[in-house]
C-alpha cells in the first residue's frame, strides 16, 4: 500500500487556505523552527510540480549568527552605493534577517531543457507556496519578501548567487505575536469566468494601476529569455 496522498478530504486544509494570511515582521518572534520542523519545511518546499523534474530551486538557511553576517554584507553594500545614507538606515539594514529567527532564501536557478523556462519559473512559485504552508502547518508565521536586497547583483554575488540565480523569496519564518489583520482579495466575479465562445472574460483588469504601467503588446521579459 502506497503512503503517497492523492487526495484526502480535510476540512482543516481547506478553512486554513481560505483564511491564510502573512504575518508582518513586527508580529514575528522567537522561537523559530526546530531543525526536524525545518527539515519539513524544505521537503514539503521541493515536493511540487516540476515539468521534466529539472529542480529549478534550492535553498539557503540563515539562522543564529548567519543572519548578521548576511547583514554585514547588506550594509556595506548599501553604503558602498549611497555614501551619504544616515545611521538609522545603516541599521536598518544590518539588521534586515534578524527581523526573524529563521531566513530561508528560496533561489529559482532555471536549467536548460526542451521545457520552457516559464514553468520553471512557475514551479519555484509552487515551492515557495508550499514552504509557507509547511511553516505555518506547524505553528509559525511566514511572510514572503523580497526587497532591494533580492535584486542586487552585488549583494547576489556576496551570498554566494551567480547570474543563472534569481531570488523568489526570502522568507522570514518564526512565532507569532499578536493577530494578523485581514486584507483585500480580488473579487472572484473580476478574475473568473465560465468559458464559452460568446462570453467576456473576466481578466482582473481592474487591478491595473496606471502607476505600474503594464506590458506592451510583444513583451516578452529579457528574464524569460535568458540563455
Ligand atoms: C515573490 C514575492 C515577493 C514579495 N516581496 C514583498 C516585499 O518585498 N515586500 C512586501 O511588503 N511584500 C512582498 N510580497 C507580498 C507579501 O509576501 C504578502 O504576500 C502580502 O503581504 C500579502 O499577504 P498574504 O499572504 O496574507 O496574502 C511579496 C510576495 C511575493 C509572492
Amino acid at each position: 500500500m502506497s503512503n503517497l496522498i492523492a487526495a484526502k478530504p480535510s476540512a482543516e486544509i481547506l478553512d486554513y487556505l481560505l483564511r491564510r494570511r502573512s504575518v508582518k515582521l513586527d508580529l514575528m518572534t522567537a522561537p523559530g523552527p526546530e531543525p526536524a520542523q525545518i527539515e519539513n519545511i524544505l521537503r514539503a518546499a521541493s515536493r511540487v510540480p516540476d515539468h521534466g523534474r529539472m529542480c529549478p530551486w534550492y535553498f539557503l538557511i540563515f539562522e543564529g549568527d548567519a543572519r548578521a553576517k548576511a547583514g554585514e554584507i547588506f550594509q556595506a553594500i548599501y553604503l558602498q552605493k549611497n555614501p551619504e545614507a544616515d545611521p538609522a538606515q545603516l541599521d536598518k539594514e544590518a539588521k534586515r534577517f534578524l527581523r526573524a529567527p529563521l531566513v530561508i532564501a528560496m533561489i529559482s536557478r532555471t536549467r536548460k531543457g526542451k521545457n520552457p523556462l516559464w514553468e520553471q519559473i512557475l514551479s519555484a512559485g509552487a515551492a515557495g507556496m508550499n514552504l509557507s504552508l509547511a511553516a505555518h502547518a506547524q505553528g509559525f508565521g511566514v511572510n514572503w519578501l523580497t526587497e532591494w536586497i533580492a535584486y542586487d547583483a552585488d549583494v547576489k554575488a556576496a551570498l554566494g548567487l551567480d547570474a543563472r540565480d534569481h531570488v523568489a523569496g526570502f522568507f522570514y519564518i518564526g512565532s507569532i505575536q499578536g493577530q494578523p489583520e485581514e486584507r483585500d482579495r480580488p473579487d472572484l466575479s473580476s478574475i473568473v469566468t465560465h468559458w464559452h465562445p460568446d462570453v467576456k472574460i473576466n481578466k482582473g483588469d481592474l487591478h491595473d494601476q496606471e502607476k505600474m504601467g503594464f506590458p506592451p503588446v510583444g513583451f516578452k521579459s529579457a528574464f524569460l529569455d535568458e540563455p
